[in-house]
């Protein structure tokens, strides 16, 4: 992505203060598959940034300079907004503290290129779960503010999708092609099976939690909506694939595409947004490119 790309969209969803337990298409399931990615989205963002902030000054490129600042706004402001969503998770009865704090506690290994190289594998997740959420074209079956906030969130993240992996390829710049693929794909291997684990752990506890039950049917249930239909997990996990191709970048021409139906429908969710909540509508500043920004 070009610094041109990334751009700043300062929004408030709040989505505290429209708490619900099944607000995609009224699916308890599919509510909990996807409230299972958000949990893990404040201690991960706040590592994310850490990460490559901290190569900021060895970066010769002032382009990726430029890069990396914006990815750490959106971010910053991805975390500032999901915080509110994990809120509204608590207000209905999840037990948040406890499970992002598991995330924390896996997350806490700090060592510089291996940081980078976890960071660039959960980009890697959520590019992916950003491309089959756009794709998948979601209209007014999602609940407001739900609906805008995850498109908001999606672009954001197919903009900014390929920061993490230049920073790597930078602060990697003496090793050898072989050790740099082999220690990018193994760390992902590592890093897919975590949050896979994490995302299946959280779900089925917070499906129990909704249902007040969780009987064996369940579980095929959720294993079945979660891999055959709609599938999330097995669309994510067959994008992920892609990763282990050598000099594989997320930043191809399908994902600009989607990117640029994503900002499109964005607008239009935004806009329901506002007229929904008009309360709401003077949180949002004027969108501006990384570029002029920083
Ligand atoms: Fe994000
Ligand atoms: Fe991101």
């Amino acid at each position: 992505m070009t610094a041109s790309e990334i751009t700043i969209r300062d929004i408030s969803f709040d989505v505290s203060r429209a708490p619900d337990p099944a607000w995609l298409a009224g699916d308890v399931m599919r509510t909990v598959q996807t409230d299972a990615l958000a949990i893990q989205i404040p201690p991960g963002e706040r590592y994310f940034i850490r990460s490559l902030r901290r190569f900021e000054r060895e970066i010769a490129d002032p382009h990726l300079v430029s890069e990396i600042r914006g990815y750490a706004r959106q971010e910053a402001l991805h975390t500032r907004e999901h915080e509110r969503y994990n809120d509204a998770l608590r207000a209905i009865g999840e037990d948040v503290d406890a499970m992002e704090g598991q995330v924390a506690r896996q997350l806490a290994l700090e060592t510089p290129v291996l940081s980078v190289a976890v960071t660039c594998a959960i980009e890697q997740i959520t590019h992916a779960c950003s491309s089959v959420w756009i794709a998948q074209r979601h209209g007014a079956e999602v609940a407001q503010p739900f609906r805008a906030m995850w498109l908001w969130h999606s672009v954001e993240e197919i903009e900014h999708g390929a920061v993490a992996i230049d920073v790597y390829d930078a602060v990697t710049r003496d090793w050898s092609g072989p050790r740099r693929y082999l220690f990018r794909v193994n760390t992902a291997a590592v890093v897919f099976a975590a949050f896979f684990i994490n995302w299946v752990r959280f779900g089925l506890r917070m499906l129990r939690r909704r249902q007040g039950r969780l009987t064996a049917g369940d579980v095929a249930r959720f294993a079945w909506t979660g891999l055959v239909r709609p599938g999330l997990g097995r669309k994510v996990a067959l994008r992920n694939l892609l990763y282990f191709k050598p000099g594989y970048r997320p930043d191809d021409a399908g994902s600009l595409a989607l990117m640029r139906e994503g900002r499109a429908e964005l607008e239009v969710a935004v806009a329901d947004m506002e007229r929904r909540f008009p309360d709401r509508a003077a949180t949002r500043s004027a969108a501006a490119p990384v570029a002029a920004a920083s």
